[in-house]
């Protein structure tokens, strides 16, 4: 796989940048720029060598989503014009941003007549999409296979920092929250090989308060609740925790929730351990937020955030909930390493590798 450093005279050429565009969005304007922030280095890059960069993405999933406010967002950052019409005006070192690629259904089924169309905006492409590089999308599998392609800044670097998540240095914490067990289990047991502590949280551990046999309540569960028995005693799970109860917030041991109970947070005791782990690590590694971040629980995730970052342990945190919290914090220069990526991040954890990665090699 070839970097930026490698991509020779571009001078006036046209690069084809496949983009992180999926931010989220409210009142039409971007609520969260780190995924944005986050490509300046790429595109100051191509547009410091005098090349013209047409900037590809996506937003959203349905196909009246429009990557408008991002580009809006991102010019408040570099200069960039937005509309295929734009194209013709381009002068060396321009940027011009087009409409989001999933309002062509070709997008998603990696259609070969789509992949060559995209491939007409350009002469060489750009991955700097890591966040998107598990979907094998035409603009980040199809499309490399008709272009000279390379590797952004940031998504050599999600490769660097992601490797060393994957062979921790010892003492080692993986704290994991969030939700949707299906995709997180494969990390569970193989993490639980090579971190030291594996720590659950969020919606996640109610599925083992449940498989231990405890009252869950009201509290978030799996659908399909995995067999969890050969895990039970391997990761840690909160000793107290934040209910809800008509309305009415409680710190409770586990075993002390109510059929009225939802549970919806670790507690000060949990996170006293925690606190402690973390100060002890010697690298930590932060997937999904240990309450329901974006319903106001956000209190503990915030907590060992914060805790984090006062270790200055080489870190790696990433998903959209605990994203939020670090932008919320500003805290995202003082952690070591924040990935862009979510369903992308926990898959190169698990596989070493991605779809989109494969693809420039
Ligand atoms: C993301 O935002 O995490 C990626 O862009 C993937 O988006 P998708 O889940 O809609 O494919």
């Amino acid at each position: 796989m070839k970097g930026l450093s490698e991509i020779g005279d571009i001078k006036s050429k046209k690069v084809i940048v496949r983009a992180g565009l999926n931010v989220p969005i409210e009142n039409g304007a971007v609520k969260n720029n780190f995924r944005l922030k986050k490509l300046l280095p790429t595109l100051k890059t191509l547009t410091d060598k005098g090349a013209k960069v047409i900037l590809i993405g996506h937003i959203g999933r349905s196909k009246e989503e429009t990557l408008k406010p991002v580009s809006d967002e991102l010019s408040k950052h570099i200069k960039i014009s937005f509309g295929e019409s734009e194209i013709e005006k381009m002068v060396d070192g321009d940027i011009v941003m087009l409409e989001n690629l999933r309002q062509n259904e070709g997008e998603t089924l990696n259609d070969e007549v789509f992949s060559k169309h995209l491939s007409s905006f350009g002469e060489i492409y750009v991955n700097e999409a890591f966040s998107v590089s598990h979907r094998a999308h035409s603009s980040i599998v199809g499309l490399p296979k008709l272009l000279p392609s390379y590797a952004g800044v940031q998504l050599q670097k999600e490769i660097e920092e992601l490797d060393k998540a994957r062979n921790p240095v010892s003492p080692s914490i993986f704290i994991l929250g969030g939700a949707k067990f299906e995709t997180k289990e494969p990390l569970i047991e193989k993490f639980l090989e090579v971190y030291d502590t594996v720590f659950i949280g969020g919606a996640l551990v109610n599925d083992f308060f449940k498989a231990k046999g405890y009252e869950v309540g009201k509290s978030r569960v799996s659908e399909k609740p995995a067999n969890l028995d050969r895990y039970l005693d391997k990761v840690m799970i909160p000793s107290d925790v934040t209910v809800i109860n008509n309305g009415e917030e409680n710190t409770k041991k586990p075993e002390e929730v109510l059929p009225e109970d939802k549970i919806v947070d670790i507690g000060p005791k949990t996170l006293e351990k925690l606190k402690k782990l973390i100060s002890e690590a010697k690298f930590i590694l932060l997937n999904g937020p240990l309450g329901p971040y974006e319903d106001g629980f956000c209190f503990y995730t915030e907590e060992v955030v914060k805790s984090i970052k006062e270790s200055s342990t080489h870190s790696v945190v990433g998903g959209g909930d605990t994203v939020a919290s670090i932008a919320k914090l500003k805290i995202e220069d003082d952690i070591s390493f924040v990935s862009t990526g979510g369903g992308a991040m926990l898959g190169y954890l698990n596989k070493g590798t991605l779809p989109g990665i494969e693809a420039l090699k």
